[in-house]
């Protein structure tokens, strides 16, 4: 059977991007009655200087959201990294398995390497934390977004040379991403890049919790272009092609339908009907947030019931790479 991992850093509510083109996904894998893994990985929001209260408060909202989102507890384990010190232990032991200049070329290094003046090293490892991740749980399938790619490939190699030094014992990972466009959901202010929730201007992102007013003026300043009629051409149209492949998402068309609905609109009008759209969709889901942090007790114990789960699998893992490796002294 299929094992199926992903995680999410907490940086409080998900942005349209996460959301459809990992969120949903995993929702919909779990409906199937696929062995689901979720991790909040606040090991990896430390590699970048971030404010202490703030993390604490993003982890509960980003368990609140994927709950509101639709994964259930009940069926699958959500759980918080750095509740399992699993993670931080493979961690270490895959750190001898890569090299240098394979992680120095890794865009999201490049990319945000840059953004300080000294790298922390914590930056530098972050994929091989990654690879500890999926590795732990032996997963077999990860569903992300195009952007982590990279990462899962990084991934794969981990896997393949450990089983080469040490013996078969890892799946390489199968990425599982969006064949439609939902993998890569756009800036609204520069759609030459990807929404990120690390975007400077807070126009450029979506998020589950913006009330319908933020959603309609976010929609409306939306970068688009001197054309005023309605078509699909990424390359040439980037703006109003992410629209309507937002707008596709949400009410679950097709692209072709959503053009040829839109014949008769303008950019203005148009985008009023995709924020429409996007409000309708989220609504219950922005209903739920709410709900699910006012019990913050709850919180806590559903994230402590996951984390004693994937305990028990992470803590046999470490058992059999230190068997393989000739760590400690238990037989
Ligand atoms: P993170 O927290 O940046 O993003 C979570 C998920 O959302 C996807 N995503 C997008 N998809 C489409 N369009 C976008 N604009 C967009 N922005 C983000 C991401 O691809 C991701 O699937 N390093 C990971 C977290 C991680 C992880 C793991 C993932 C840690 N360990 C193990 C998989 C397996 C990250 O920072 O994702």
């Amino acid at each position: 059977p299929r094992k199926i991992f992903s995680g999410i850093q907490p940086t409080g509510s998900l942005h349209l991007g996460n959301y459809l083109g990992a969120v949903r996904k995993w929702t919909q894998l779990q409906k199937s009655r696929e062995n689901v893994t979720i991790c909040i990985v606040d090991m990896h929001s430390i590699t970048m200087p971030h404010n202490p209260p703030l993390l604490r408060e993003n982890i509960f909202t980003m368990a609140a959201t994927l709950l509101a989102c639709g994964v259930d507890p009940a069926q699958s384990t959500l759980f918080v990294q750095s509740a399992v010190m699993e993670h931080s232990e493979l961690n270490w032991i895959l750190n001898s398995l890569t090299t240098m200049p394979r992680l120095a070329q890794l865009p999201q290094f490049k990319e945000k390497s840059r953004m300080v003046r000294d790298v922390p090293l914590g930056l530098f490892v972050y994929p091989v934390l990654q690879a500890a991740d999926i590795m732990l749980y032996k997963a077999t399938h990860v569903p992300v977004g195009i952007d982590q790619l990279q990462h899962i490939q990084l991934a794969q190699h981990l896997a393949r040379n450990f089983n080469t030094r040490y013996g078969e014992m890892f799946p390489v990972c199968t990425p599982m991403i969006e064949e439609n466009d939902g993998s890569r959901i756009l800036s609204l202010r520069e759609p030459s890049k990807k929404m990120s929730k690390s975007d400077q201007n807070p126009k450029a992102t979506i998020n589950l919790s913006d009330s319908p007013d933020v959603i309609k003026e976010k929609i409306k300043k939306a970068v688009t272009d001197f054309t005023s009629d309605i078509s699909y051409s990424p390359k040439i149209r980037p703006g109003v092609s992410n629209l309507v492949n937002i707008h596709a998402q949400v009410t679950g068309m097709d692209i072709a339908t959503v053009v040829e609905e839109a014949k008769q609109l303008d950019t203005a009008k148009y985008k009023e009907r995709v924020a429409e759209a996007i409000i309708e969709h989220l609504r219950p889901i922005r209903e739920k947030i709410n709900l699910n942090l006012t019990n913050r007790n709850e919180l806590i114990y559903m994230l402590e019931m996951g984390s004693e789960k994937a305990r028990k699998a992470a803590q046999q893992t470490m058992c059999e790479i230190k068997q393989r490796l000739g760590l400690g002294v238990n037989a």
